[in-house]
């Protein structure tokens, strides 16, 4: 990093730690979008959704700690400071790159359901699925949080420095307080819409005292969650799943407003589990990503699987990129709610990314016209048909980081409390997930059972792709963001840009979305060429309409001694490294 760069940065993280100097150096101008470069390094790279979290890690990996180590420190601050979105509540998907061993594994940390949950579960009283908003706030939704335990372990595998002082920072932070981000203080005004401040702590936490969302610039303390990192450091993660941490949550879910029955058994009973990454040839390269029970990894690769069969970097006169993309994304969506969801509770094809059966979609597309909706396939399979297609949920918080180490090892991960605040319940500084409303409320179908019906102790079917692309054996692209399930547009989008069109990260990033998730209108991100990419897919058949798509991709690429980082323009996030 340039010295000058450096200074500047010096000064965005010193506006930000010390409230008192409020709107001059904010990381984002007031405007929604902040235009930003490519990050370079040789050494070590780390980017996230806030400025104070790439430094926490930034610190870490400068004191020599692993990606691991760092992964730790920027999780634990992220959940101070865009609590939004991650925290101790929710769950994570991480990939974790193990330089000694040349080896990727992958890690679930995902939310689960109660041990009283039952395929009814989302019905209301009339038999019909409740509305989702009236699902989402409260207890109900909330599943046994991962996040904890999950960067427990991967220090306990792969850490350098003390878990003590991991936490550090965060507590710190909370105690000496820091300011209202922009992002956070819209998210505060729009979570109020959705009853942020019907909930006691919540209210207290985010409103001023005459009720009113507490504005951008304030500054915030948060003494409940230093207390609770403080537990942390010093018991581990024991006080979260056997102790008062947990006596805390399941008191807390017996909300008024729909109770929810989580048990101190299903903390006690709660595991992360290390799983084999979803891995795709693509040209000369191995995607790799989360397989079940998130559905990133498989339709990502379906998507890139079925677009492998056009030579995108030069896609011909009449060839249309955006119309192929999105065939190959409704095509790969299709699948995803016919067969998608926790595979250790349902049977799920082992041929979704199988290359005949790509090819034998990629023959359903029409370069010259759209196809409307398409249907799923027929993988291969020695099962015939079990489940009915579900219909697609609304996912709103979230959060990406990628980190690269200076021994090699690298993380991937993308952690949610799923909506934007969560079930806004708030118990010892920070909040719940609703990570339950991911299931679907549906739980068959023509007489047919929803994979992702919700079951006793099952994981709710995910649309997070964290990402690391390997070439020739060794890792090439960290990537991965936020976004419900155009997540997995947004990934296989940039992976294109980068892999394909060969752009480097941050341009890859800023290129305007197309999303389509098996609808007849497209989406085509509002911005100066909205229209003319609307009018040129409406000549292959295409309805499409400008949309606010609000990625939150982050990546890192790792050349020849060289670490290229980028940070989504559309939040407030940061690459750093040395
Ligand atoms: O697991 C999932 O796919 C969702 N709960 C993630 C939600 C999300 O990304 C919302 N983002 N802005």
């Amino acid at each position: 990093m340039t010295r000058s760069r450096l200074a500047a940065l010096a000064a965005v993280l010193a506006s930000l730690a010390s409230p008192g100097h409020a709107q001059e150096a904010q990381p984002e101008s007031t405007t929604a979008l902040a235009e930003r470069a490519s990050v370079t390094a040789e050494d070590f790279m780390v980017a996230t959704a806030h400025p104070l979290a790439t430094k926490a890690g930034y610190d870490v990996l400068a004191a020599g700690g692993s990606a691991a180590d760092a992964a730790v420190a920027v999780q634990m601050m992220l959940g101070l400071v865009e609590p939004q979105s991650s925290g101790l509540g929710g769950g994570t998907f991480l990939l974790y790159w193990n330089a000694a061993l040349g080896e990727l594994t992958s890690f679930d940390g995902r939310e689960t359901a109660p041990a009283i949950a039952d395929p009814g579960y989302w019905l209301g009283p009339d038999g019909a699925a409740v509305e989702f908003w009236d699902a989402v706030v409260g207890g109900r939704s909330v599943g046994v949080p991962g996040t904890p335990k999950l960067m427990e372990e991967i220090h306990a595998r792969y850490g350098r420095l003390p878990w003590a002082d991991l936490l550090a920072p965060a507590i710190d932070t909370a105690e000496a307080g820091f300011e209202i981000s922009q992002r956070m203080a819209d998210a505060i005004v729009e979570g109020q819409e959705q009853r942020l401040d019907a909930f006691p702590a919540a209210k207290a936490y985010f409103f001023d005292d005459g009720g009113s969302p507490k504005a951008e610039g304030s500054p915030l303390r948060n003494p409940d969650y230093a207390r609770t990192l403080r537990l942390l450091a010093a018991q581990g993660t024991a006080p979260f799943y056997t102790g008062s941490i947990a006596r805390d949550i399941v008191a807390a879910v017996r909300t008024e407003t729909n109770p929810g029955e989580l048990t101190l058994a299903d903390f006690a009973d709660y595991k992360v589990k290390e799983r084999a990454p979803v891995c795709l040839d693509y040209r000369t390269y191995e995607v790799c990503g989360m397989g079940p029970p998130s559905s990133g990894a498989l339709t990502v690769g379906q998507i890139l699987g079925i677009l492998s069969h056009w030579d995108l970097g030069r896609p011909g006169a009449n060839t249309d990129i955006d119309h192929l993309f999105i065939e190959a994304s409704k095509l790969a969506f299709a699948d995803r709610g016919l067969y998608m969801a926790d595979s250790d509770f349902v049977k799920m094809p082992a041929g979704l990314l199988d290359p005949a059966y790509l090819e034998s979609r990629a023959a359903l597309i029409d370069p010259g016209a759209a196809m409307g909706s398409a249907a799923p396939g027929e993988p291969p399979w020695d099962e015939t048909r079990l489940y009915a297609p579900s219909a697609d949920q609304p996912e709103f918080g979230t959060s990406h980081f990628v980190i690269v180490d200076r021994y090699g090892d690298m993380v991937s991960a993308t952690t949610t409390i799923e909506t934007g605040f969560g079930s806004r319940v708030m118990v010892d500084g920070f909040l719940l997930n609703n990570e339950l409303t991911d299931f679907s409320f549906e739980p068959e179908a023509d007489g047919k059972p929803i994979a992702n019906r919700v079951e006793a102790g099952k994981r709710p079917r995910s649309s997070m792709a964290p990402t690391i692309v390997l070439e020739h054996g060794e890792p090439r692209l960290l990537i991965g963001s936020p976004g419900g399930s155009r997540i997995i547009e947004y990934v296989a989008e940039a992976l294109i840009g980068i892999l394909d069109l060969g752009l480097d990260p941050q341009e890859a990033i800023d290129r305007p979305h197309v999303v389509n998730r098996n609808s007849d209108t497209t989406e085509v991100e509002e911005g100066p060429g909205a229209e003319a990419t609307i009018a040129r897919l409406a000549a292959v058949g295409q309805t499409a309409k400008a949309a606010n798509l609000n990625s939150g991709l982050h990546a890192i690429l790792i050349g020849d001694g060289t670490l290229t980082g980028g940070a989504d323009k559309r939040r407030e996030g940061l690459a750093m490294g040395d």
